[in-house]
Parts: structure tokens; sequence; C-alpha cells
């Protein structure tokens, strides 16, 4: 049995080297020493971060760390243990409490999301409400249908797609802090629960599932796919919003609508499915993004909220920077044999 501290201590270690290091200007080599490791915890946790220290020695003991001249790393354990609970438990929760958390208090980021996605919907991913309006026409979702939003975060674009459909709405998101917030919204067509797409299990069936730029963080995105229908009605409608980046030119096919890293699971299972181009939309969030944020600093910096500034600003900054001619964006939809 591991505690939660070492559980996340295994995880920030399995994290330690990957792209969240260059996200913060740090180097993939650097050794994973304890203070370089409690650094990272903090700039990713924030106050989710638990007292961790405890869990050094402890996970010692228990043979699934080492400590070396580079630092500590996994024994062999260890590294099964962090895969599993990359899985189970996963990064991504803490990194998202720690995100619902910082942006509940800020009025500097509500203004910042109505600059960018047109209304505060304490949005993370990158639909606005231009973007959601093209789902709802793309979609047509009835007045009677279960619809499962998944990856719903606060719960806000959910209300928003149920205000504009009338549907009853279940939204699951990894991150209790968001289902705990996403709880509190007046609107007796919605209803919250913090489940895992990666052991996606609910008792429910649906007539249409929606993923508002979840999908990137499946573990087994075949699998996730799967899950989905199999949680649809026959005839329901598995619909989403997918970006894909590429880094290098031989990748270029990944772009096209019908071969993205989605399409081609879609393919896999030979399911015939739609998709709408809305590339061009999603290279402009990119760079509306960043120029919000660097016209928004002061007053991020005037609330004392300039932890939450450079979270979004770091990815924000990243993608601004990508080459257009190395992304595409699509909403696809797919529909589940009657
Ligand atoms: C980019 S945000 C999108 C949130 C919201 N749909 C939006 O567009 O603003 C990704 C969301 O997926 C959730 N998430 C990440 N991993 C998940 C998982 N394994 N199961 C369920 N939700 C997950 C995060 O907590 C976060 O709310």
């Amino acid at each position: 049995m591991l505690t939660h501290e070492e559980r996340q201590l295994l995880l920030l270690l399995g994290w330690f080297r990957r792209h969240y290091a260059l996200y913060l200007g740090l180097s993939r080599e650097r050794p994973a020493t304890r203070e370089s490791l409690l650094q990272f915890g903090l700039a990713w946790f924030g106050e989710h971060l638990l007292g961790i220290e405890p869990a050094f020695s402890s996970l010692e003991h228990k043979g699934l760390i080492r400590l070396t001249k580079a630092g500590y790393e996994f024994r062999e354990e260890g590294l099964a243990r962090f895969a599993e609970l990359d899985v189970s438990e996963t990064f991504y929760r803490y990194e998202y409490d720690n995100f619902f958390t910082l942006s509940e208090n800020s009025p500097a980021h509500a203004r910042f999301c109505e600059r960018v996605y047109g209304e505060n919907l304490n949005q993370h991913g990158l639909a606005d409400t231009e973007e959601l309006q093209q789902l709802l026409s793309f979609v047509k979702i009835q007045e009677e249908a279960d619809v499962l939003d998944l990856g719903c975060g606060k719960g806000l674009i959910t209300d928003y797609l149920q205000r504009h459909s009338g549907a009853r709405f279940l939204g699951v998101d990894i991150s209790p802090e968001a289902i705990r917030r996403a709880g509190q919204i007046p609107n007796p067509q919605l209803s919250f629960r913090v489940a895992n797409m990666n052991a996606l299990s609910l008792p429910e069936r649906f007539d249409l599932i929606t993923a508002v730029d979840t999908l990137y963080y499946a573990a087994d995105l075949r699998k996730t796919v799967e899950d989905c229908l199999s949680h649809l009605h026959p005839g329901g409608v598995f619909a989403c919003f997918f970006s894909q980046w590429i880094s290098e030119e031989g990748e270029k096919p990944l772009l096209e609508g019908n071969n993205t890293g989605l399409a081609q699971v879609f393919n896999a299972l030979g399911l015939p499915f739609e998709f709408l181009d809305i590339s061009d939309s999603g290279r402009r969030h990119w760079r509306r993004k960043r120029d919000a944020l660097l016209a928004m600093r002061p007053d991020f910096e005037a609330e004392g909220s300039l932890a939450l500034w450079d979270y979004r600003f770091r990815e924000a900054n990243r993608y601004a920077e990508w080459r257009s001619d190395f992304y595409s964006r699509y909403i696809c939809k797919v529909r589940r044999a009657a």
C-alpha cells in the first residue's frame, strides 16, 4: 500500500523529465534532487502538492526509488507503479486541481476568458463560443437527449451547451476540485461526477458524448474511444474537438482530417466519421491567448495571481510559437451503429 504522498512523489518523479520540464524552461537532464522535485511539484500542483518530504525515504525503504549521484531514480518496481498510477490517478488530476483552485478567485482570469473565448466559462481548452456554436450546429443536440460531457472541467461549458440545446447533461472530470465547483452551478438539467476517462465505467448510457479538448490526456486514446462508444445507445454520437500538432515535415499527412491521431483510431475501429476543419480558428486562438496574457499581466500581478498567469502563459507561448503549417484542428463526430 502506498500513501497519498508516496503516490504523488512517484508521479512527480515520472514526469520530471517530460516536456513539462521544458514548459518551465528546465533541462530534462537536470538531476532529480529533493529540492528540484519539490520545486517541480510546486510549479505544477501548487497548493495541491502534499507534504511529500517523508515519502523520499519511505519509497527508498520500500525499494521503489533510489538516490544516486544524479539524484533520485526509479527502481524497476517503482517505474511499474508509476506507470499504473499515471493511468489510474494521473499527474493531470493534480495539475488541474491546481488550475481550478487558482482560477476560482481571479477576476483577471475571468476577464481573460471573456477576452479570449467571448464569454467567461473558466475555459482551459481552446474552444471559444464561436467554436461551441459550430459544435452545436454540427451535432444538433435533441432536447430530449442524455449527454455526457467528458473532461467537463468546472462545468460551465457543459452548462453553456445545456442552455443552448435543452438536453440533460452529465459532466465528468478527473479533477475533484473541478467537480466540486461544477456541482454548484444552479441548473437542474446538469449533474457532475468525478470519473477517469482511462477507465470509464458509468452505469448510464447516452445519446451523445462530447469531449471538448479532453482526449489529449487519454493514456490510451483507442481504449477511451472504445469506452465512449460502449457508453452510447445504439445510433448515439460521439463528438469531440481535436487539435493535431506535428514536429517534422514528414509528419504532415497526420494533419489531414481523415488521418489525425484520432482519425486513425476511428479508422482502425472501422468507424465512419465526419469532421469539420477549424484549423484557422485554432491558430488564431493561440496568438489571441498569448497577446491577451501579455497585455493583462499587470492585472494578474495586481491581484497577486502571477502563478496562474505563468501557468497559462507557458502553454500559450509554446503553442503561439508553433509553426502554423504544423498544426490542425477539427470537430469530429462518429455514430455508434444502430
Ligand atoms: C484542456 S482541459 C478542457 C476542459 C474544458 N472541456 C475546456 O474546454 O475548457 C482538459 C480537461 O480534461 C480533464 N482530464 C484530464 N485527464 C482526465 C481523465 N483521465 N479523465 C477525465 N478527465 C480528465 C482535466 O481535468 C481538464 O478539466
